[in-house]
């Protein structure tokens, strides 16, 4: 015997005909299967229903109704007579049916929220009504720490109020529609998929409500672990009646639906004010002594007698539920007080130094190795260093080539004059003299930021210079070369060599501006026969050096008659691209914060 079910495709059907297709005795119970029925077998986590069968001369109290491989029995105490072959009338004890499939489809919610929060983890069971506990059985590692954001996914799940959809389907149409089965289905039981919204459907046999907005509130209560398995334990409270009100509303009498609407209206205010009020704020506002559940308690007494007992229960289920909302004070508090120490950390995003730190790391190791200093002096500073020291009298046109930027300030030094940002890293070649109180020998690595007003492709307000100066006794154009030449090697490999050519500085003499040889064509010009594209000639120009200026000397305290030095300064971002075979469409790209154009580096 196979009993048709027809919950199966109608969980909302609370009534059938059927006939009797066999009747048994268990003790002082009655069994009895019928062609069909409306009542929920207990499996799946989901309680069994309980009802009513009339017939004719008899009626069964249905307090139990078990699967028994299909012939699906209902048992219960029977007054009257039944008879096989009978039509009878099946119903459904509603309120029942409704809370469980409102548990049952809470676990299904709160699944979905956890696969939203959590896409790796895998339900294997759930209990949806039997026993007390509310839960869902996962075979993977929850973290508890997630279960405010569960929490938040689930409440955002409800409110979306998501259509529930059922199909009956074939063993075949499952494995086509490629449903993974969590678990051993049994083999002759009818097959029905289920989907919240558009999630991927799964197999279920239990009831379900029609939208996601039915099954509040929710609370995830805890999250525990036992055994690498993870158990997520929620509770439903006593649902909001409106809906059930839409359902209900002929069975409600007057008085208790005032009673409920005000249940409701507190109800509701709970819910938003669980979320602001402190623990106690929420104790004293609901449930203390002239809290608002006392105050429903005191409109019971206006109630009349055959409504009591319905606006009662509807007191007490409100009751639960703003216990329950004061629990979840505790569990959060507790959520928020145990660190679990076994939760791997979140792994910090591991950044790099900025190419142009690299270069200025790797230029002051090529000098320290040979006896430099590296320092570091103001990039706000007075002009009497990048300039006046440096033999640029206040109206030498040269000034002009380095565009400075000024500080705008009433203030002008008697000796130093104006503030400015310095425009090139040569501010530091008597500042160093100073501080070596006049005193060779001095070989000084001075890398700073440096400010021109200039912003194009090739130039950046902005851009870092590296200065060399080394003063002492004997120290000639051949030194400079040499300290030249050794950078080149260093920085740019063996074979890389330096040239200087004749220029023009105020505070060097004579005055040079170096050039690289190419690192792409090794200084030859050529590539493959052509012309290398990228120096056109072989070398790359750098920038400036010379004999330090006796004027310079002089400014700085030092004779320059005992006393001789020399002194280089270039561009770090010019001398860094040209080593990476770079050439930069727009140099400002170094400094736009572009994390693709930077990881390169
Ligand atoms: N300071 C010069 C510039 O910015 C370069 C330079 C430094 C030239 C040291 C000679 C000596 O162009």
């Amino acid at each position: 015997m196979h009993t048709t079910v027809l919950y199966m495709k109608d969980s909302y059907l609370r009534a059938t005909s059927a006939t009797i297709a066999e009747i048994g005795t268990e003790g002082s119970t009655t069994t009895v299967v019928l062609d069909q029925t409306v009542m929920y077998a207990q499996g799946g986590g989901q309680p069994s229903d309980r009802g009513m069968i009339r017939g004719k001369n008899g009626l069964l109290s249905v307090s139990h109704v078990s699967y028994n491989g299909g012939a699906i029995k209902h048992l219960g105490k029977l007054t009257g007579e039944l008879h096989v072959g009978e039509t009878v009338e099946v119903e459904v004890d509603w309120n029942v049916r409704y809370r469980n499939m409102q548990m049952h489809t809470a676990g299904h919610i709160v699944d979905l929220a956890i696969k939203h929060v959590a896409p790796e983890a895998t339900a294997v069971d759930g209990v949806h009504g039997i026993g007390k506990k509310l839960h869902i059985e996962y075979s993977t590692l929850i973290e508890p720490r997630l279960l405010q954001t569960i929490q938040k996914e689930t409440t955002a799940l409800i409110e979306k109020n998501l259509p529930i959809h059922l199909e009956m389907v074939t063993r075949q149409q499952l494995d086509e529609k490629r449903i993974p089965l969590p678990f051993d289905l049994p083999k002759n039981k009818e097959l029905r998929i289920m989907s919240i919204g558009d999630s991927t459907p799964m197999p279920d046999g239990g009831t379900q409500l029609h939208t996601t907005g039915e099954s509040w509130p929710i609370i995830v209560t805890d999250i525990v672990r036992n055994n690498g398995h993870t158990f997520v334990q929620y509770t439903m409270q006593e649902p909001v009646k409106n809906v059930l009100k839409q359902k209900d509303e002929r069975a409600m009498s007057e008085s208790s639906l005032n009673i409920d609407d005000l249940a409701q209206s507190i109800e509701r205010e709970a819910q938003h004010d669980v979320k602001v009020l402190s623990a106690d704020q929420f104790q004293t506002t609901y449930l203390a002594k002239k809290g608002k559940l006392s105050h429903l308690m005191d409109e019971l007494k206006t109630v009349s007698l055959e409504e009591k007992k319905s606006a009662g229960q509807r007191a007490n289920a409100l009751k639960h539920t703003l216990e329950a909302l004061l629990l979840t004070y505790d569990s959060q508090k507790k959520n928020s007080e145990v660190i679990d120490m076994t939760i791997p950390g979140i792994q910090p995003k591991v950044g790099h130094v900025h190419p142009i730190s690299q270069a200025m790391h790797e230029i002051t190791r090529i000098f320290e190795k040979i006896g430099f200093i590296r320092v570091r002096y103001p990039e706000v500073d007075w002009e009497w260093y990048p300039f006046d020291s440096l033999n640029m009298p206040k109206d030498h046109p040269a000034r002009d080539e380095w565009e400075t930027f000024l500080v705008q300030s009433d203030y002008v030094h008697p000796i130093l004059g104006k503030m400015v940002l310095t425009p090139h890293t040569s501010n530091g070649q008597v500042r160093e003299m100073q501080r070596l109180h006049s005193t060779p020998p001095i070989r000084m690595i001075n890398i700073a930021r440096c400010y021109r007003r200039q912003a194009d492709v090739t130039h950046t307000e902005m851009f870092h210079q590296f200065e060399g100066l080394v003063v002492d006794k004997g120290i000639t154009i051949q030194h400079l070369k040499g300290t030249i030449d050794h950078f080149a090697r260093e920085f740019y490999g063996p074979h890389a060599t330096s040239r200087i050519r004749p220029f023009h500085f105020q505070f060097t003499e004579p005055s040079f501006e170096v050039d690289f040889s190419c690192s792409i064509c090794d200084g030859t010009g050529k590539l493959n026969g052509d012309k290398c594209r990228f120096c056109k000639s072989g070398w790359h120009e750098v920038g400036g050096a010379g004999m330090v200026h006796p004027n310079v000397l002089k400014a700085g305290g030092i004779d320059p008659e005992q006393y001789t030095g020399f002194a280089f300064g270039w561009g770090i971002e010019r001398t860094y691209t040209l080593r990476e075979g770079l050439k930069l469409d727009d140099i400002r790209l170094l400094y736009s914060g572009d994390m693709r154009f930077l990881e390169q580096f």
